[in-house]
């Protein structure tokens, strides 16, 4: 069993029904294939960007299927790998694919990810100031 984190940039401010079917076709192939996990959708202060980001967790075949089709997904772009590694059992075994559509005040008890995205993001990232991903998307699980 292997979980995966990734961030990603939406390739346009998406609306509610957009969001919809990218969850409602998610749930139904991760239902089938054994995934779980937790999608976030955050819009840029200035309402003109915003990002995806991700975690999946399952075996690591249908890991790599599913991430094979998302990573072709036109939807989003500039989609980088956070985090992978192998896990002994799911951090979100109820979620098909939860969802959280967040500001940045939402992510502010996590160092760097009030800024997801953005070139202070990356620049944190790189030197290795930004909060572990795995505790954020946890955070969201445990409120639950
Ligand atoms: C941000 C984002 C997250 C996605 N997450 C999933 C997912 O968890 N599982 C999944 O099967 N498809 C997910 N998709 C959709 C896939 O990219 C793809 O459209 C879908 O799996 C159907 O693939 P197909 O058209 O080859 O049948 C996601 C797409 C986007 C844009």
């Amino acid at each position: 069993m292997e979980y995966l984190i990734y961030v990603s940039q939406a390739a346009h401010p998406m609306g509610e029904r957009e969001l919809r079917a990218i969850l409602e076709k998610s749930r139904d192939y991760n239902s089938r294939d054994g995934i779980t996990g937790l999608l976030i959708y955050k819009l840029s202060e200035s309402g003109e960007r915003a990002n995806f980001m991700q975690l999946l967790e399952g075996e690591k075949e249908q890991l790599d299927e599913v991430f094979k089709r998302i990573v072709a997904d036109k939807r989003h772009h500039t989609k980088i790998i956070l985090e992978r590694h192998q896990i002994k059992r799911r951090n979100f075994p109820d979620w098909s694919m939860g969802f959280q559509n967040v500001k940045s005040e939402d992510l502010a008890a996590f160092e760097g990810y009030t800024d997801l995205g953005s070139d202070v993001f990356w620049h944190m990232f790189d030197e290795g100031e930004v909060s572990d991903p795995l505790d954020l998307m946890k955070s969201f699980y445990n409120d639950n």
